[in-house]
Parts: C-alpha cells; sequence; structure tokens
C-alpha cells in the first residue's frame, strides 16, 4: 500500500467525433490535479482514454462505413493528438477494446454473476443511444406525441429484448449507507444531495445486455449476449490498475465527471463494486457544462468548438488558464471568444507577463543583489491553496495567485527600482516569482517552464521555501502577446 498516492480519472470518452471543449475540459482539470499532486511529491497515477463499445460507436463507424475498429483505431488518434497539444501529462491512456480490460470485465461478470446478482429477464423500456442509457417514461420530455432524450433532445428507441439484469434494487440500502459514511463520496455537496433523495425513492434493477447488437464483450455465462456498454467502460478505471505495478493505486482517490454522468458514477459503479467485492473510490467530483455563446453546445447547429479551435484563439497556456479560471469547476461556465481574450490580456500578458518582463529587464540592466532577513513580499496563503486545490476550487486557487502577482506589481510600482536601481528590491520580487511561477507551473505549464529558466529555479515545490539562487537573468521574449 502506498500512503502518498494519487490516483485521478477523467471519463473515458467515445470516440465517435474528434474532441471539443467538453472533453478538454475534464482532461485538463485531471491534468492540473496531477501536476500539482506530483509537485507535492505524491506517486501519481493520471488515467484517460476511450470508451469503444456499444451502438452509438457501431452506428456512427456504419454512417462511416467503417467497421467499427477501424474507425475507433483512426479517432482515439485524434484524442491522443489533442491531449498532446494541450500539454496533458496522462500516465496511460486505456480504450476499451484493450485485450487486458475485456478480460478483467469477464472476470467481474463472471464473478458477480456467481455471487448471484445477475439474472435472465425480459427488457422493455426506453432507450437513448446517445446517452447510452435507460430511461423511464417519466424522465423523457414528451413533445409532439414523441419521447424525447431529456439530454439529447432526440427520439429514444423502445426496445424489447431477452436482457441479464443486474441486482441494483439490492444496493440502494448499502450506497445510502455508504454516502451516509463517506461524506464526501459525492461532490460538490449539491449533487450529492440529489443523489441521495434519488437513491431513497428506491432502485430498479438494471438490464446489463443487450442481443440487438454485436459491438461488445461478450457475456461469458452466455455468448448471446453482449455486455451494457456502461458496465465495460465503468471498470475501465480498476482494469487500468490491474497489471502488477500498478495495482497498488487503487482505489482511484477521484473520478472527475461531467454532470450529466454522475448518476452512472455514483450508484451503478459502487454497486458494481460492492457486487464484486472490490474496494470503492475515495470521491466522485462532478463539473458543471459550458454553454458556447450562452447557447448550448451542439454540433448539428454549429455551436461547438474543438480542440485545435480552442488553441488557436490564445495559445495553450491561454485556453488551460481561461478554463480553470473562468468558473467555479462544480458550476456551469460561458464559453466566448471574447472572454477568452480578455483574460489573456487583462491577466495573463498585463498581470503575469508584465511582472515577469519587468523584473528581467530590470535586473539584466541592474543586477540583482541577495536579501536575506525579512521579505515583504511573502506569499502568506500556502495553507489556503492547499486546502483549495483539496476542494477542487481552481479558480479561487489562481484568485489567490493572482492577487499576490498584483500585490508584487504594486511593490516595484512604489520602490521604483528603476529610479533608485535597488538591487535588494528586484531579489524580493525575483524570489516571488520563483513561488507564483512553481505554483501556477500546474495550470500553464509550458509558461511556467519558460520563467522557471530564465530566473535559474526549478519547477518543484521544495524551491519555494528555499531562496532564489542568483544567476544570470536576461529580459527573455514576451511571454503573452497581447491580442
Ligand atoms: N463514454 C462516456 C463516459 C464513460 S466513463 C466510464 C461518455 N463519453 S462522452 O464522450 O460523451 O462525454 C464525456 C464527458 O464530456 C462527460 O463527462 C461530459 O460531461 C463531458 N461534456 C460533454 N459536453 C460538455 C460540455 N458542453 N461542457 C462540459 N463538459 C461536457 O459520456
Amino acid at each position: 500500500m502506498v500512503r502518498n498516492k494519487f490516483y485521478v480519472t477523467t471519463p473515458i470518452y467515445y470516440p465517435n467525433d474528434i474532441p471539443h471543449i467538453g472533453h478538454a475540459y475534464t482532461t485538463l482539470a485531471a491534468d492540473v490535479l496531477a501536476r500539482w499532486n506530483r509537485l507535492l511529491g505524491r506517486e501519481v497515477f493520471f488515467l484517460t482514454g476511450t470508451d469503444e463499445h456499444g451502438k452509438k460507436i457501431e452506428k456512427a463507424a456504419v454512417e462511416k462505413e467503417k467497421s467499427p475498429k477501424e474507425f475507433v483505431d483512426e479517432l482515439i488518434l485524434k484524442f491522443k493528438e489533442a491531449w498532446e497539444k494541450l500539454n496533458v501529462n496522462y500516465d496511460k491512456f486505456i480504450r476499451t477494446t484493450d485485450k487486458e480490460h475485456e478480460e478483467v470485465v469477464k472476470e467481474i461478470l463472471q464473478k458477480v454473476y456467481d455471487a448471484g446478482d445477475i439474472y435472465l429477464g425480459d427488457y422493455e423500456g426506453y432507450y437513448c443511444t446517445g446517452c447510452e442509457a435507460y430511461y423511464t417514461e417519466k424522465d423523457l420530455i414528451q413533445e409532439k406525441g414523441k419521447n424525447l432524450c431529456p439530454i439529447h433532445k432526440k427520439e429514444v428507441e423502445l426496445l424489447k429484448e431477452k436482457s441479464y439484469f443486474f441486482k441494483l434494487s439490492k444496493y440502494a440500502n448499502l450506497l445510502l449507507e455508504f454516502y451516509e459514511k463517506n461524506p464526501d463520496f459525492i461532490l460538490p455537496k449539491k449533487k450529492r444531495v440529489e443523489i441521495i433523495n434519488r437513491v431513497k425513492e428506491g432502485l430498479k434493477d438494471l438490464s446489463i445486455s443487450r442481443t440487438s447488437f454485436d459491438w461488445g464483450i461478450r457475456l461469458p455465462f452466455d455468448k448471446e449476449h453482449i455486455c451494457y456498454v456502461w458496465f465495460d467502460a465503468l471498470f475501465n478505471y480498476y482494469s487500468a490498475t490491474q497489471e502488477n505495478s500498478k495495482k497498488k493505486y487503487w482505489p482511484a482517490e477521484v473520478h472527475l465527471i461531467g454532470k450529466d454522468i454522475i448518476w452512472f458514477h455514483t450508484v451503478y459503479w459502487p454497486a458494481f463494486l460492492m457486487s464484486a467485492g472490490i474496494e470503492l473510490p475515495k470521491k466522485v467530483f462532478a463539473h458543471g457544462w459550458w454553454t458556447f455563446d450562452k447557447e448550448k453546445i451542439s454540433k448539428s447547429r454549429g455551436k461547438v468548438i474543438n480542440v485545435d479551435e480552442l488553441i488557436s484563439i490564445a495559445g495553450v497556456d491561454s485556453a488551460r488558464y481561461f478554463l480553470m479560471r473562468e468558473t467555479p469547476f462544480g458550476d456551469d461556465g460561458d464559453f466566448s471568444e471574447k472572454a477568452l481574450i480578455d483574460r489573456h490580456n487583462n491577466e495573463l500578458a498585463d498581470k503575469l507577463g508584465n511582472l515577469v518582463s519587468r523584473v528581467a529587464g530590470l535586473i539584466e540592466k541592474n543586477g540583482i543583489e541577495k536579501k536575506s532577513g525579512v521579505f515583504v513580499l511573502k506569499f502568506e496563503k500556502i495553507a489556503k491553496v492547499k486546502e483549495l486545490f483539496d476542494g477542487f476550487e481552481f479558480d479561487k486557487v489562481l484568485n489567490e495567485i493572482f492577487e499576490f502577482i498584483d500585490k508584487c506589481n504594486e511593490y516595484i510600482q512604489g520602490k521604483k527600482p528603476w529610479e533608485t536601481g535597488d538591487k535588494k528590491v528586484l531579489y524580493e520580487v525575483a524570489d516571488a516569482i520563483k513561488t507564483i511561477t512553481i505554483l501556477l507551473w500546474p495550470f500553464i505549464p509550458e509558461t511556467c517552464e519558460k520563467i522557471a529558466k530564465q530566473f535559474n529555479f526549478e519547477i518543484d515545490y521544495k524551491e519555494i521555501e528555499k531562496p532564489l539562487k542568483i544567476g544570470k537573468i536576461k529580459k527573455g521574449e514576451i511571454l503573452f502577446k497581447k491580442l
């Protein structure tokens, strides 16, 4: 058992199209958390990947006249490329078509079946292929005699087929006890209340197999049936840790997800794990959704922003910064090019960029001299920042750091080292820049690595407490060009 470990996951994405801002959002948040925990010296395992089975993928492949495997093999490259462009440093990319994953899912299905939690029955009800989810009539939107999915607003299918069921109903009380004992399992708190109230209404058994299509994992105890894609997909988080060197990472410290898939992660997932006798993850955090210019993101209406477009506006670090800064992680947010450019100009260029280039320029001209004793410019909020990271309050972390940047800018303005040539004042600000850079690194790694090189320090948490070593400092390139 490793004490100081941190296992973070993103949802595994459906590779039925290229990645957009919604996929990027969770992945970036996971990257920020992974980097922050690495900075603190923890042993981090950051998992992302793709959810490749099911009707939705099969359908998309048929439309492109490809086999599902051929189809996903091409699209997953787009995901890997996007994460590389966004400077996302994951440890493993899992695909549900990986042999190792399929084997684990089969073992678990057999185990749950042997435990008596799976039985054969008939399913009759609604299904949305977009969500890959079952719906009851009361969940649906009725419009012009049609039953529409509440998320996709598209007509749902009426299914009638033989199906194996998972005894979810048996787990309602066990889940409620678990939520009670683990108040931080479902986050943010407002979502926890919603889930608990719904579970209290009782749970129906869940259909976990299909016979009307082919693309999925066959049940080990009945080869006529394909495993329900969510049962298959959820176990990615576990199967990824089943090779020997990774076993130590289970259970996950946190699964980051979007609010639309919270039910799968906080009800089905823990119930499946309980049934399989596997330890449960510590936390599930559901973030909000982005709209685009105040409208729902939708490909058909051209209201979608993919990763390349996102980066092309103001660069990678500005995109990363914007998404983490603009709205609290658990709330919905609105994306607009203008809002991104405003933050790029007003915060990254005018505040951070300006501070760094001004101080480096002044040092190049006047020199720098080590100062000891009491520093006026000390960042007093480290404990607060840690607490905010623990609560997934990325926007507030950035707020604290930028308040300190403001303080640094005011300090220079007051001390006027361009008039006095005071080398000790410059040392003090350079040392503050070190702290700022190390703390900002999880958010804007590329920029911070440039600053660290320019000011001769390492991106290492321990460096915050150590005085800056004196080295050659030059003005350097402009970090954020104003747009
Ligand atoms: N394959 C499932 C997840 C299985 S996890 C075991 C899935 N995939 S998805 O590709 O459809 O969506 C993945 C994530 O993108 C979800 O967390 C969803 O919330 C997120 N987003 C999709 N659109 C979004 C926005 N407009 N804004 C923010 N996140 C959004 O669901």
